[in-house]
């Protein structure tokens, strides 16, 4: 018995090893590593996004990585959370973290290119600004007018936020926009 048990644990291990390598490696295909957003960007985000009054809302996080921020913007601010991400591995291991924490939240394994954001009233970002160019695109023709987008660390070039959140060193962390 303890040896099946040993035997599944192990397997269970490597999976879970195989698994960040093959994300490592993705990382490098997508231009774009699957770093997720950090405790002081979430310390920055949860007092100043509190007027928002996202309960409720339809929120997306555009490559999701492994859901962190789906979790975390469920928990602070009960959003209705969707993410898509195009890379199998972080899909599977978001898959799993969202079996262990038990928050419900929605992860696609889905190319954000090839969503409809029409349906989202927040959209979340944090991505290489290469990204972002071909995304302000895709934002500004296609999501609601009204719609909130949260961006960590990069801004958009030819778009003027409507808040721009600071850490505690006055270093600018995150930027808002209205569509
Ligand atoms: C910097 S990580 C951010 C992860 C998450 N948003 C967070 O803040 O914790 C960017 C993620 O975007 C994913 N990605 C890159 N291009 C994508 C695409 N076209 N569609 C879906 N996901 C994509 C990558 O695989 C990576 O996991």
């Amino acid at each position: 018995m303890d040896f099946i048990i040993s035997l599944i644990l192990s397997l269970f291990l490597i999976l879970v090893m195989f698994l960040f390598f093959l994300s490592f490696a993705n990382g490098i295909i997508y231009k774009v590593p699957q770093v997720s957003t950090f405790n002081s960007d979430f310390r920055v985000m949860r007092p100043w996004l509190k007027k928002y009054d996202l309960q409720g809302k339809r929120f997306v996080d555009l490559g999701c990585g492994i859901g962190r921020v789906l979790r975390f913007f469920t928990k602070e601010f009960g959003v209705q959370a969707t993410g898509y991400e195009i890379d199998l591995s972080n899909y599977l291991i978001g898959k799993i973290l969202n079996l262990i924490t038990k928050i419900p939240v929605n992860i696609q394994l889905k190319n954000y290119l090839k969503s409809d954001l029409s349906q989202f009233e927040v959209i979340y970002i944090y991505l290489y600004p290469e990204l972002m160019e071909v995304l302000d695109t895709k934002i500004w023709s296609e999501a609601t007018p009204g719609t909130l987008v949260i961006c960590n660390a990069f801004q958009f070039e030819k778009r003027t936020p409507i808040e721009v959140l600071k850490d505690e060193k006055g270093k600018e962390e995150v930027f808002i926009y209205r569509v």
